[in-house]
């Protein structure tokens, strides 16, 4: 005789063993198994394979959420016909993440508007599709909270932190210069990282400007001995993609003077 407890102890069980997605489609499975003469086999293979991938995709959704990007950005919705100094081998290599195997870094440089916060988070969330742990935080950010965690004596379990996560984006490099303090706990940032994860940087500075960012020449050369030792660089020397959709729209930028002495 079958037993009449089967069906539920299959949910309880499936429950305790968390396999929600199992669980939610296991009567219709059955029910399928027998009306349309589907064999257990592939009943299995089929239930199996959605557990697997809600699990990715659950994975996926909390490493996205940890990794604070500010937006979702994705390396097929970059246009590299719109900045032909990206190299498309260079391009389709990072695409590859062997920069992230390899913990080597990627350094975007270039004018404002040119895609190199859409470049760096989008690697980033290729670096999360593909399991890697990820976290984005722009570099006055980043200096304000080591700046706290010293003052609250934890910089050290602060450093710990950034320097775990596999690739760590340090965005916006430049557009703030940094004080003394500051300059010192980037450089404290950069050696806790070296050799251990990748690190993206993007700036609107040449690395001979970075000197006067870090407001200390001694400094900006140890750390872009480090940085630079296992690293990418792409420079992108095109036109500004925010400049470009507003000439398309018809705004010209800055906008033009009113010229009404004319009427
Ligand atoms: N080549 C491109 N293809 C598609 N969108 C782009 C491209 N370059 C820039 N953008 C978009 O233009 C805006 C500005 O780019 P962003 O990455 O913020 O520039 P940057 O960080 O260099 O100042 C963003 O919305 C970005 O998604
Ligand atoms: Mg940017």
């Amino acid at each position: 005789m079958t037993d009449p407890y089967i069906i539920q102890r299959i949910h309880d069980n499936l429950l305790k063993l968390r396999m929600f997605s199992v669980e939610s489609v296991i009567d219709s499975q059955l029910e399928q198994a027998v009306t349309r003469d589907v064999s257990l086999v592939s009943v299995l293979d089929q239930i199996l394979d959605l557990e697997v991938k809600s699990r990715r995709d659950s994975a996926i959704d909390t490493r996205l959420r940890l990794s604070c990007l500010p937006i979702k950005k994705t390396l097929n919705e970059f246009d590299l016909s719109f900045q032909p100094s990206i190299d498309r081998s260079v391009f389709d290599d990072l695409q590859t993440l062997r920069f992230v195997h390899n913990q080597e870094n990627v350094i975007f440089l270039g004018p404002p508007g040119v895609g190199k916060t859409h470049l760096a988070i989008g690697l980033g969330v290729a670096a999360i599709e593909a399991g890697f742990s990820v976290y984005y935080v722009t570099s006055a950010a980043m200096i304000e909270k080591l700046r706290r965690a010293n003052l609250r004596g934890s910089l050290d379990r602060s450093l710990k932190t950034l320097g775990k996560y596999k690739v760590l984006i340090v965005d916006e490099i430049g557009y703030l210069p940094m004080d003394k303090e500051g300059a010192h706990l980037f450089f404290q940032l950069v050696s806790r990282r070296y050799e251990k994860g990748s690190t993206i940087f993007t700036s609107n500075k040449s690395y001979s400007e970075w000197g006067e960012i870090l407001g200390d020449n001694v400094i900006a050369s140890a750390v872009l001995d480090r940085v630079l030792h296992h690293s990418i660089t792409v420079n992108i020397k095109g036109e500004s993609y925010r400049l470009q959709s507003r000439k398309k729209v018809g705004i010209s930028f800055p906008p033009p003077i009113r010229e009404d002495h004319h009427v």
